[in-house]
């Protein structure tokens, strides 16, 4: 047989507690998996989707009114959204509170940072895409942000939006940025994390004389495994998108811009409490972009873990980025939740 991608991510053998649930969480695959959800349900709606101003909203309500399935589809490709912010962050904590960034699996701790960020820049973009009355706020005040940048801010609100008012033109680059510019990189990346996963000796465990259990699984369990979580997640979002609509509002027109709420896409509540607190460049930008280098700089600045300490939960040997990355869940799930009660 001729070895090709899928080989490389499914070798004949693999150990036993690389596929354990209660090891990966089923988190990473569960990302990828919403990722191809979003990918299909994406092309579907882009069918159509009319990126004007004037007709947007509208064919967003044809979508989800009219078309047949239509408002299936978008329920679908709306929560896979919500969810794969959820599951990436749970990702994310897991990966550090088992120690699996040492080296050799430092860079690719980055490269899924990076697809983390991608993941939230994709949500906001499309969240924009609505264009009814309740995305004017969050769009105006997050390219105001840019704005505050020195030397650069309005290079980067041009790039943003393309120049000129956030809620009248910064619709087409939005749209732009959703479909080709961030999801372009995400296929990229997503590839190249995935295929560094195996590369760097497949999911960290603990060194085999540590071990408990040296028994390894064949590539069929694996697929098998592999298939029965999509199973379950494809059941849940089923569900879901069933019962739970996407949010949607009326049309923006003329005037009734700021008409809606003046409230930030839940992910970015966080930023929004602290912009309570001052200078919008300080709280808006330079504060959140330190959290996130903070988090980079993990595998990098913090005590390396053990050896024998790799791939196991909570090891003494890194409680220091356990703490860390444990404030900075608990500080942004307060500020979420203190921004959703005001
Ligand atoms: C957002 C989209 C992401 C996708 C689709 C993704 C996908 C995956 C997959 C499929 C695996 C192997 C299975 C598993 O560990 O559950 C994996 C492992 C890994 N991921 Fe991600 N990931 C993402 C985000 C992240 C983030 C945010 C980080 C950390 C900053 C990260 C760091 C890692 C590391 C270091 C490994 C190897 C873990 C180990 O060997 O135990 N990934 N990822």
């Amino acid at each position: 047989m001729r070895p090709s991608f899928f080989h490389h991510l499914h070798p004949p053998t693999i150990p036993t507690e690389q596929a354990r649930w209660r090891h990966t969480l089923g988190a990473g695959g569960t990302a990828v998996f919403l990722m191809l959800i979003l990918g299909m349900t994406g092309i579907l709606e882009m069918f159509y989707y009319i990126p004007t101003p004037e007709e947007a909203a509208l064919s967003v309500q044809t979508i989800t009114y009219h078309v047949p399935f239509g408002g299936f589809i978008r329920n679908l490709h709306y929560w896979s959204a919500q969810l794969l912010l959820i599951v990436s962050a749970v990702h994310l904590l897991r990966v550090v509170f088992t120690a699996a960034y040492k080296s050799p699996r430092r860079f690719n701790y980055l490269l899924g940072l990076a697809l983390f960020i991608l993941a939230i820049l994709l949500d906001f973009t499309g969240y924009i895409l609505r264009w009814d009355v309740d995305i004017c706020y969050p769009l105006l005040t997050g390219t105001n942000l840019l704005k505050t940048v020195p030397f650069i801010g309005d290079f980067l609100h041009r790039l943003a939006i393309g120049g000129g008012e956030a809620c009248t033109n910064g619709l087409l680059r939005m749209y732009v940025w959703h479909i080709f510019g961030l999801t372009l990189p995400v296929i990229i990346l997503g590839i190249w994390h995935a295929f560094r996963v195996r590369r760097d000796g497949g999911i960290a465990v603990p060194p085999p004389q540590v071990r408990t259990d040296n028994a390894r699984i064949s590539r069929n369990e694996l697929v098998r495994r592999e298939v029965l979580a999509m199973f379950i997640v494809g059941i849940a979002l089923i569900l879901l998108s069933i019962f739970v609509p996407a949010p949607i509002a009326a049309a923006m027109t003329e005037g009734t811009t700021l008409a809606g709420e003046a409230k930030a896409p839940w992910f970015f509540l966080w930023v929004q409490e602290m912009l309570k607190w001052g200078d919008p460049f300080i709280f808006g930008i330079l504060l959140p972009l330190g959290i996130l280098a903070l988090i980079a700089l993990i595998p990098y600045i913090f005590p390396k873990p053990a050896d024998s300490d790799i791939g196991k939960w909570f090891p003494k040997s890194n409680r220091l980025a356990q703490i860390t990355i444990g404030l900075v869940s608990f500080i942004v799930i307060l500020l979420t939740l203190l921004a959703n009660a005001n």
